[in-house]
């Protein structure tokens, strides 16, 4: 059997599920959006992803056109009629059907939609071995033109640092913000251990609040584990004990090389891999 995507609540086969093509997410990339993941059946941290989804839209002001509780059904049910136990939802809101110019008042219908598949980001040698970074010369947005903290659907400016990393080789890129400070990767938030404290960039480094991240650093105080938000640098990455990576889809990775300079001694080191175990057990609690 097909996929079955939801829009606006309504289940429908992958073939048949189609919005306007004057649709502003699509003509403008004016929407937010979410992915999850779920173990077990159950969403990870749903209730959160909404508070961020209905944050990402006040900032936008766009009028998610359906109650949480609904929205929370909805993603339940998508998942459900594709038989997903552990899997990946996307959820989208578009701001709607307009005319072609970038007025947001002349659009009706903000569009919702689920998609619940299966997603393996990032191949198993690199959770056992770490992957490799280098960092962008593409910066993160400034917040004062697109805030990072808004999950909307114009992606463009990770997408050309993705594309550095890639053509360098590593399927993660570092992203900095204006200020030349480490801000988070295209897709991940990045996490750095030195002398037993974990410290990754302060939300106004310029970077998406991550929930895989808030559950990394709520982990990491039940363990014990010393934390800090604060400005990083290159600097203090290169000279890290352990970094790693976080993210819906990514989970927790282990990061061993930055820009040629081996981070720790090259290998995924003990406090990531203690975060990462927890991390898995917290999942399926
Ligand atoms: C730019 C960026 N940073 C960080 C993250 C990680 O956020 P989360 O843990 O909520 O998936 C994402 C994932 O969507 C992202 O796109």
């Amino acid at each position: 059997m097909s996929l079955q995507i939801s829009i606006n609540g309504q289940l429908v086969p992958k073939e048949d599920a189609k919005i306007s093509v004057f649709d502003h997410g699509l003509l403008y990339g004016d929407g937010v959006f979410e992915g999850m993941r779920s173990y077990a059946g159950k969403i990870f941290k749903l209730d959160d992803h909404l508070d961020r989804l209905w944050d990402s839209a006040q900032a936008i002001c766009l009028e998610i056109p359906m109650p949480r509780e609904e929205m929370a059904e909805h993603c339940k049910a998508t998942l459900a009629a594709n038989n997903i136990i552990d899997g990946y939802i996307r959820l989208i809101v578009t701001r709607g059907a307009g005319s072609l110019g970038l007025d947001p008042n002349r659009c009706s219908n903000p569009q919702v939609i689920i998609i619940a598949d299966k997603i393996s980001l990032y191949p198993a040698e690199y959770y056992e071995h770490g992957l490799h970074l280098v960092t962008a010369s593409t910066i993160r947005n400034h917040p004062a033109a697109l805030n990072p903290r808004i999950k909307s659907l114009n992606y463009l400016n990770n997408i050309i640092a993705k594309m550095e990393g890639l053509q360098a080789g590593c399927v993660e890129a570092l992203m900095l913000n204006h200020k030349g400070d480490v801000a988070e990767c295209t897709g991940d938030n990045v996490f750095i251990v030195n002398k037993g404290v974990l410290s990754t960039p302060s939300t106004d480094s310029g970077i998406l609040e991550g929930i895989t991240r808030n559950a990394v650093l709520e982990i990491a105080d039940q363990l014990g584990i010393p934390t800090r938000q604060a400005t990083l640098t290159r600097h203090d990455l290169f000279v890290a004990d352990e970094c790693f990576l976080t993210g819906s889809a990514a989970e927790v990775v282990p990061v061993v090389q930055l820009d040629n300079r081996t981070i720790g001694d090259g290998k995924p080191g003990p406090i990531t891999k203690r975060l990462l175990e927890a991390f898995h057990k917290l999942v399926r609690q």
